[in-house]
């Protein structure tokens, strides 16, 4: 019928008015600065790693004036999480997961720590001193030497001890 026909344009009508009227306001588009400070991934490559070093002996300085009161002494964890020791143990009843028994790449630990760490400051520290304390926590466990200097060249190089169990289902490995 020709009045019901009007009554739904002019309800369609109304409704499209209003999706009109209700347009988000979406703000401005980031400026390059702003796209700079968050693009700040690390992939396993560690292609865009920035450059800096940092020694075992800094990264104890390092460690023990920005980490140690939340990830206890040496990395052995309390109050916070522990991210040293461990290896060997995640195929046993009682796998302790830490950065350096879990992680595959010390690359995702420059990464994680630049981006996170320490929790109430997180990106205060100089790549310098992130590469430092890199090298201070794997040589806890021996992963690098006593001596290791580690840098945006080195980093990619440290094989973590899991580095190859990780499993990818997709696509299916043959059987
Ligand atoms: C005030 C406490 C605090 C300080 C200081 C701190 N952390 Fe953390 N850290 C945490 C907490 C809490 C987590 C867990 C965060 C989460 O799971 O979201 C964490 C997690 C981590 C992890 C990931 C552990 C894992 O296995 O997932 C790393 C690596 C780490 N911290 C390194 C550091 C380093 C290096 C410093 C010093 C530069 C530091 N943290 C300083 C509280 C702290």
């Amino acid at each position: 019928m020709p009045s019901n026909r009007i009554l739904i344009a002019a309800v369609l009508g109304l409704c499209l008015a209003g999706t009109a009227l209700a347009q988000p306001r979406l703000g401005r588009v980031a400026t390059p600065d702003e796209i700079a400070k968050q693009d700040i991934t690390i992939g396993p490559d560690g292609a865009t790693l920035p450059p800096g070093a940092g020694s075992v002996a800094d990264g104890l300085a390092v460690y023990e004036a920005n980490c140690k009161s939340c990830h206890g002494d040496k990395g052995a964890g309390g109050p916070m999480d522990r991210l040293t020791g461990g290896i060997g143990s995640l195929t046993s009843g009682t796998p302790v997961k830490t950065v350096a028994s879990y992680w595959p790449y010390a690359t995702t630990i420059f990464d994680y720590v630049r981006r996170a760490m320490p929790y109430p400051a997180p990106q205060s520290l100089t790549s310098d001193e992130i590469y430092a304390v890199i090298a201070y926590l794997l040589s806890i466990d021996k992963i690098v030497p006593e001596d290791a200097v580690l840098s945006e060249k080195t980093l990619a190089q440290v094989r973590m001890p899991n580095r190859d169990g990780f499993i990818s289902y997709y696509p299916k490995p043959p059987r």
